[in-house]
């Protein structure tokens, strides 16, 4: 059973939080470079922003997510279909020349089948770009500590090894988070058929750091993941 979603939240913490214009989508923007007249499918696309993003740079978006309320936003930026992740039955083999799911795969329980299936709709030698947490920052358990002996901020890793879940509130709700240590992250991919182009790490960027003044200190902390892949399931 999957948890509720708290739409009305999400609208206000997207559309309030500047960490997306500087840190999220410039990444989606390096990870995935969008071609001009490209197709893309967003994977999970909430109220658009990533489409809106990848629709500037030229190309052709459409989105889906499970979200009724968040689709009839994302609609403006292109066509949209409601489905449950990893489900993209409704989409025939080879119609993309990209996919691309910005925080989203923190949601999906069904990982291993979401990137088979993005490897049956998008071409041969297309693209998956994904950007997520960094799950060295969202592993179950980890956190900032302070040495006491000098009051620099360090990191606790948690439970970053094992593969596991978190409870975050979120909103109204509370979303249970999908923790895979990076090993798993990428080897679920490669598995599935998909080639391993780029892989960008990021600290917190000056606008979550305005937000949290702990984060201020943690520069050096990764904070977010970009990865590219590119489809080489007939090589
Ligand atoms: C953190 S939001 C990110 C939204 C969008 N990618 C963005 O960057 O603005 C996560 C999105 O994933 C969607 N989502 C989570 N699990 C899903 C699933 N199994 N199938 C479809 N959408 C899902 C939610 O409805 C929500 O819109």
């Amino acid at each position: 059973m999957a948890d509720p979603w708290d739409s009305q939240w999400w609208l206000s913490e997207v559309t309030t939080d500047p960490s997306y214009p500087e840190d999220v989508l410039p990444l989606l923007l390096d990870i995935l470079h969008p071609q001009p007249e490209g197709r893309y499918l967003d994977l999970g696309c909430g109220e658009g922003q990533g489409m809106r993003a990848v629709g500037a740079a030229g190309a052709r978006v459409m989105g889906c997510d499970q979200d009724e309320v968040l689709l009839r936003h994302a609609v403006t930026a292109g066509p949209v279909v409601q489905c449950r992740l990893p489900d993209l039955a409704w989409l025939a083999d080879d119609t993309v020349d990209g996919a691309f799911a910005v925080l989203v795969l923190e949601h999906v329980t069904e990982y291993g089948r979401l990137v088979a299936e993005a490897g049956r709709v998008v071409v041969d030698g297309g693209v998956l770009a994904v950007v997520v947490n960094h799950p060295a920052f969202t592993a179950p358990g980890a956190g900032p500590l302070i040495d006491p002996s000098d009051g620099e901020v360090t990191w606790r890793w948690g439970k970053y090894l094992e593969e596991g879940t978190s409870v975050e509130p979120a909103g109204a709700f509370n979303l249970t988070m999908q923790h895979r240590p990076l090993g798993v992250l990428l080897t679920t991919v490669a598995a599935a058929g998909w080639s391993l182009e780029r892989l960008v790490e990021r600290g917190s960027g000056p606008a979550a750091a305005d937000r949290d003044p702990l984060l201020a200190a943690q520069r050096h902390i990764p904070r977010l993941l970009g990865v590219r892949f590119r489809n080489t399931r007939h090589p």
